[in-house]
């Protein structure tokens, strides 16, 4: 049985983070599809396209191209042939992500790259729609999620790690408006698969929460 495991869960839930150290415990490939995202709103930004702007979003979508190639088992995302990976992590492109990701074209796009990845490998892949819509056959779905101050103030911390000084405060209401953005949108909005394992990381470390997860995982396909 192919190994197929579903993260999905707001912003600054640790997906990422979490997402890689699992992968890299069980030996497979981690895909990052916000990274997907984050590439194609990066493009919008660089046409000077409006990424609430549904239709001319949708006019440009044939003139991106957003791939993903792992090297040394690391996910590099690319904008045709220029790797982007370290220039998608601004708050412009987390916003532009958010906007431009709500269109249904942007999403069909973006989702029938991932399917077909996901067919190709075994994979673990994070995201907003993974269990509902990506990985919806999967038999390893968990919604990770911690308390909105709890991921700010992780956020917060990382940004000042970073040498970015951008108030607590303004974290957090950028973290609430995205999820606003991302949990009330016509398709396929973030919400937790039915048979999706429930993890609030709150109270949890990064050990832990790798931890849990791995547990889940083993229940489904026993011990990799
Ligand atoms: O996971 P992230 O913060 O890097 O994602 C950036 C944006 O991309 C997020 O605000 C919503 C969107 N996104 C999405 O709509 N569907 C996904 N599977 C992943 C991300």
């Amino acid at each position: 049985m192919p190994v197929n495991i579903a993260i999905d869960g707001p912003v600054g839930a640790g997906k990422s983070s979490v997402s890689d150290a699992v992968a890299k415990r069980l030996n497979i490939l981690h895909l990052d599809t916000g990274a997907m995202y984050r590439a194609f709103g990066l493009a919008m930004l660089r046409m000077g396209v409006d990424p609430m702007d549904e239709q001319a979003v949708t006019q440009h979508i044939s003139d991106v191209n957003v791939s993903v190639r792992y090297e040394d088992g690391m996910q590099h995302t690319y904008l045709g042939t220029e790797d982007v990976t370290g220039l998608i992590r601004t708050g412009e492109v987390s916003a532009a992500a958010s906007s431009a990701s709500s269109w249904p074209a942007v999403r069909r796009a973006m989702v029938a790259a991932q399917k077909r990845m996901a067919a190709e490998a075994d994979m673990l892949i994070d995201g907003r729609d993974i269990g509902t819509v990506v990985l919806d056959k999967s038999p390893a779905k968990i919604y990770l999620t911690a308390s909105p101050e709890v991921r700010a103030r992780r956020r917060y911390e990382q940004n000042l790690a970073a040498g970015d000084t951008t108030s607590y405060q303004e974290v957090l209401d950028a973290l609430n408006q995205r999820d606003l953005q991302d949990m009330t949108r016509a398709t396929d909005p973030l919400r937790q698969a039915e048979d999706a394992v429930l993890l609030d990381t709150s109270n949890m470390s990064f050990d832990e929460s790798v931890e849990a997860i791995l547990q889940i995982v083993e229940r489904v396909y026993g011990k990799q």
